[in-house]
């Protein structure tokens, strides 16, 4: 006898249940309203790119792309020679389609946007996931601090127009190429003496990535960081005057945040203005919901003319964490509003006729013609989630008449078939308030 097999989810994916899409709509419905109505348009990028995009667009040495990401090989390719990576993050496949597509030749600046699943293999944990969603937006040809704010303010009314509250925007500049070879020489020099303190990660970040000494979270490292000289008083003035029109922006716009001279991100290809977005109860922000930066030299380094460019990710699985924690009602699905039941051959007539005319005036209505009794419609309607019912029996349908029931109330009115949109629009309306 053979054993019945039953699978689970693979680690750090799960599935989206029905009851928990409210969430997830409501959160991408508000970033496409937030972001269109800002003249950011949407691109979809492909799943997997061709693995060098990420590996020199993000970086080889990063966390990211030397231990997370999931490499493929082409069918039947040998896996030890992988070609293509699942995208763990959106900014290097944006910069691959702004230089494939020829959008540098368009009126700059290019403002995209995109949402949808991302990869990383890292160890799974509250918040952590290693198929993850985010919704990102990458502005290109823009140098000045007006591109840096859009970015944070959009992330902002992003997350201000689902309710939440006490969002706090950590930001830092990170200097520029022209600046920060001297800081790290400063940085090495500094943690030179104190080697032997450090982390067996940040002993391999000492050589291959110095910023993210910084950003340890190990006690001792933390430590030493504190007595660590800070890149924000070591940027040349070309980046300190972004950095503080930048700021005068967030200001004059009363967007709250926070200067954090530690924060470096996990990515190489930031420079100059930094941000991360959290909920100011998350001190340690081990769940950051947000983050971003400028990254002035990805573009040509993946290929293209120079070209300045900043963007952000949200981590929408995060931020809805972040909603059920803040207790935030998503709005409901509208599934379903009203089910046609009817009686006989001339009723089928009649309901077909209130069928066109409420789908066509968004109603949500359900209609399969059925010979089966009015009770057993009934069930199936309550089923449906449905709050009204029409019967159209015999009788009614030689009157041009309907029956308006509340199917949660049980009680039911009459109407003629002309005045039935108006009157179940009026009670859909009311409804939800
Ligand atoms: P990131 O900081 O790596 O930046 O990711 C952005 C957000 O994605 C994080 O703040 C977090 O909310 C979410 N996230 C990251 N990893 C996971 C995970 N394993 N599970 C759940 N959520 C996660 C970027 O991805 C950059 N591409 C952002 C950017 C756009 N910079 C410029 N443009």
């Amino acid at each position: 006898m053979s054993k019945k097999e039953s699978y689970q989810t693979a680690r750090g994916t799960r599935d989206i249940l029905p009851k928990d899409q409210p969430y997830f709509q409501m959160i991408r419905h508000t970033s496409e309203c937030v972001l269109q109505s800002l003249g950011i348009q949407r691109i979809d990028l492909p799943t997997f790119e061709n693995a060098e995009v990420f590996t020199r667009g993000i970086g080889k040495d990063t966390d990211i792309v030397s231990k997370e990401m999931y490499l493929i090989s082409k069918r039947g390719d040998d896996i030890k020679d992988p070609t293509y990576a699942l995208r763990p993050e959106g900014t290097a496949s944006a910069v691959r389609a702004y230089i494939e597509n020829g959008m540098g030749s368009m009126p700059q600046p290019v403002k995209m946007y995109y949402v949808g699943p991302m990869y990383r293999h890292d160890r799974p944990q509250k918040g952590r996931y290693r198929e993850f969603y985010q919704v990102g937006v990458e502005i290109f040809g823009d140098r000045s601090s007006k591109a840096d704010y859009l970015s944070i303010m959009s992330a902002w009314k992003i997350l201000s127009d689902l309710g939440l509250k006490n969002i706090i925007v950590y930001t830092n500049s990170i200097g520029c190429p022209a600046c920060r070879p001297k800081y790290i020489k400063k940085l090495k020099s500094y943690y030179k003496k104190n080697l032997n303190k450090l982390c067996s990660d940040c002993r391999v970040r000492y050589e291959e990535n110095p910023l993210r000494l910084l950003d340890c979270k190990e006690d001792g490292c933390k430590k030493l960081a504190k007595s660590a000289p800070l890149i924000i008083d070591n940027i040349c003035d070309e980046c300190k005057d972004h950095f503080q029109s930048t700021l005068e922006l967030l200001d004059y716009f009363e967007i709250r945040y926070d200067l954090d001279p530690y924060l470096v991100r996990g990515l190489d290809y930031y420079s100059r203005t930094v941000f991360e977005f959290a909920a100011k109860s998350d001190k340690e922000r081990q769940n950051s919901i947000g983050g971003g930066g400028r990254y002035d030299e990805l573009v040509e380094l993946l290929g293209g003319a120079k070209t300045p460019a900043v963007g952000f990710s949200l981590g929408i699985d995060r931020v809805v964490e972040l909603m059920r924690e803040q207790k935030i009602k998503p709005t409901p699905i509208r599934g379903v509003e009203v089910c046609i039941l009817q009686l006989g051959e001339k009723a089928k007539e009649v309901s077909k006729k209130v069928y066109e005319m409420l789908s066509k005036h968004n109603t949500n209505v359900y209609f399969v013609p059925t010979n089966d009794g009015l009770r057993t419609q009934m069930r199936h309607a309550v089923k449906t989630g449905a709050k009204y019912a029409l019967i159209i029996g015999q009788k009614e349908a030689l009157k041009d008449e309907v029956i308006l029931r509340n199917l949660n109330a049980s009680s039911q009115e009459t109407f003629f078939v002309k005045d039935i949109l108006e009157e179940i629009q009026k009670r859909i309306e009311k409804d939800k308030c």
